[in-house]
């Protein structure tokens, strides 16, 4: 029952001519699907061309109808060749359609003219070149430099460019697929592993209704590591040592998540490590999460990304949000839970600290951010979902679950999440329907204690509210201590007690460097610790940072080699930004982004023509 109120709460009706939907309704503004015609099965069959940067063949499309007789589909920037209807002997016959112009951010609508009966619609088509979802790697750009590569990137908006459905995380959706790469390449996809064809096709299916934007595929040569019975990660060969080892402890935190928010639903959980190029620190695509492999730093400092990406398995996956208004659903609650992974994994200690870094992230962006992107529930009205990528959903809106836990107590908190994940499995959620749920399973066990909170105000207000949950102990007291000692010059750098100092400390040493820091003073810290040829990307970044902005010119040449080879938007962001700052600095920002632009991924210019243009 609640599947379907879901999928209508999300039924798109702005800037689509279609058909009339509910008004009062939450609705998708980012999709241009209708209720009354609705993909409930994609059936993919497609032939990744390298040489031509394109993926071609079909998308067959089950359609469960009420009473509509057009389809409406988000496309954008792919070759339609034809559309027919498939009747259920597999016979083919033509059905026409038509392409709309083209709405920013959102693509196209693709109309389909369905006649009585037609309930599957094939679609023959072909990717442009140019696909914001596809990003096609030379052999140069990828770790052993053996093989070009390919991978898919779907949220939030983006899975239209590959593939033509109803693109809102509120219509779910089964999958299969065949896909056909050139021999030697191994393609994964988000999905069971079903084999290969005599043609040497390989062969998927996804048996759980998702939405759309975790269809997830990559191509290239890879190898496979298991981990425990359940887990594994998947790299290229010369890179799986490496990567395996880092990842020990995936089958754990698996076992964790269980333990505290019931059972994982998905079968088995791998992990792919991408090229460096991939824009984004992780993404959860189902049963396979990819991940940059910027967080291979060899000491498993920044596996909580992983914690994060298999938290969403529940949050996000499971539960999904219904709209992109609801972003803060998938990533508040993620954070959360990735931190209660942590904390039994890793223990309370660095689970403190990484609590407190993430809220001082928050505080830190809170500042920049205009009072209308500070809310949970934001207003996308015109926008693309992708500038709600801020600290605010995931940080915020996990300092609202850790208030709720502060409240009703631990026990009682992780029963209720646990009793959300079962009484909405596979559906999508808007804000509302949560709070409503939240409402009647926590809150009404005692008003007493809701009375203290005031959800509005987390939910629809800007700022982070007064009664955040601030971190406990004093993890960092020791590096405030040696940070002001050696600023005020009572001690040399190669006396700092940095012994017993994780990667979390260091990042708290420098994210509380003065802005006006003298550069030889940099230069000292530099000797001592050789900040500027630490492997743990975080810590470079946290230090190419403030040494960029201070001109401490010995960084240069390692933040030029980082910024040609890494996509990642988090972290190239800020160091262009950096660059940006002076002028001379700005002249080699454009030249070292005039020379990089083509190897990162659409994600990534995007932000960056911005910001360097
Ligand atoms: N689902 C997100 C990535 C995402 C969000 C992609 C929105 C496109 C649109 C993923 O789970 C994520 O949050 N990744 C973070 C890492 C995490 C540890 C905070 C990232 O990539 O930095
Ligand atoms: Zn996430």
């Amino acid at each position: 029952m609640l599947h379907s109120r879901g999928w209508l709460a999300a039924a798109a009706v702005v800037a689509c001519g279609c058909s009339s939907s509910p008004t009062d309704m939450a609705r998708d503004l980012h999709s241009f699907a209708t209720p009354t015609a609705r993909v409930t099965h994609v059936g993919l069959d497609l032939e990744l061309d390298f040489g031509q940067r394109v993926a071609r063949g079909h998308a067959d499309l089950r359609v469960a109808r009420q009473g509509g007789s057009e389809l409406c589909l988000d496309v954008a920037g792919l070759q339609i060749a034809k559309v027919e209807a498939l009747a259920a002997d597999g016979a083919a016959s033509p059905r026409s359609f038509a392409l709309a112009t083209a709405v920013p951010h959102l693509g196209q609508k693709l109309t389909v003219t369905l006649r009585d009966g037609d309930a599957q619609v094939r679609v023959h088509y072909a990717t442009a070149p140019d696909a914001a979802a596809l990003q096609w790697l030379t052999p140069e750009q990828t770790h052993d430099h053996a093989a070009p590569f390919l991978y898919t990137q779907g949220q939030a908006i983006l899975t239209r460019t590959w593939i033509p459905l109803q693109d809102s995380p509120g219509v779910r959706i089964t999958y299969d697929a065949r896909i056909k790469a050139p021999a030697g390449l191994t393609v994964l996809m988000s999905a069971e592993r079903k084999g290969q064809d005599a043609d040497g096709a390989f062969r998927f299916a996804m048996p759980q209704p998702i939405p759309p934007y975790l269809i997830a595929l990559a191509c290239g040569k890879l190898a496979f590591q298991g981990i425990g019975e359940r887990c594994g990660v998947w790299a290229e060969p010369n890179l799986l040592p490496r990567a395996a080892s880092e990842l020990e402890e995936m089958e754990k935190m698996l076992l964790s998540c269980e333990q505290a928010f019931g059972a994982y639903r998905w079968g088995r959980y791998e992990v792919l490590i991408l090229p460096p190029a991939f824009p984004f620190g992780g993404m959860e695509n189902p049963r396979l999460t990819f991940a940059t492999p910027t967080i291979l730093a060899g000491d498993k400092s920044l596996v909580g990304l992983i914690a994060h990406e298999l938290a969403h398995s529940w949050s996000g996956n499971l539960v999904t949000n219904a709209t992109w208004r609801d972003f803060w659903l998938n990533e508040g609650c993620t954070v959360f839970l990735e931190n209660r992974i942590m904390e039994l994994v890793f223990g309370k200690e660095r689970a403190a600290m990484e609590f407190a870094l993430g809220l001082e992230g928050l505080e830190d962006e809170l500042k920049e951010l205009p009072p209308q992107d500070q809310v949970l529930h934001i207003d996308l009205a015109g926008r693309n979902p992708d500038d709600n990528m801020t600290a605010v959903p995931y940080e915020k809106g996990a300092a609202f679950l850790h208030r709720l836990e502060q409240l009703y107590g631990r026990a009682k908190f992780e029963r209720f999440l646990t009793g959300y994940f079962d009484a909405h499995a596979f559906q999508s959620i808007t804000t509302d329907q949560f709070l409503t749920w939240l409402d009647r399973n926590l809150l009404e066990s005692d008003r007493t204690k809701a009375a203290q909170l005031d959800i509005d105000r987390w939910v629809r207000q800007p700022g982070l509210p007064a009664d955040a949950v601030r971190p406990t102990g004093d993890a960092f007291g020791a590096v405030e201590a040696a940070r002001r000692a050696w600023l005020e010059g009572k001690i040399k750098a190669a006396a700092l007690d940095t012994q017993l100092w994780t990667p979390h400390h260091w990042l708290r040493f420098l994210s509380g460097m003065p802005q006006d820091i003298d550069p030889q003073r940099l230069g000292e810290l530099d000797e001592t610790f050789h900040l500027s040829e630490t492997g743990n990307s975080e810590i470079f970044v946290a230090w190419a940072k403030v040494a960029i902005r201070r001109g401490y010119a010995h960084v240069d040449e390692r933040v030029e080699s980082f910024l040609s080879n890494v996509g990642r938007r988090k972290y190239v962001k800020p160091l262009y930004e950096a660059l940006m700052a002076s002028a001379e600095g700005r002249a080699r920002a454009k030249r070292i982004y005039q020379e990089a632009r083509p190897r990162y991924h659409a994600v990534t210019t995007r932000t960056l023509d911005e910001i360097v243009k």
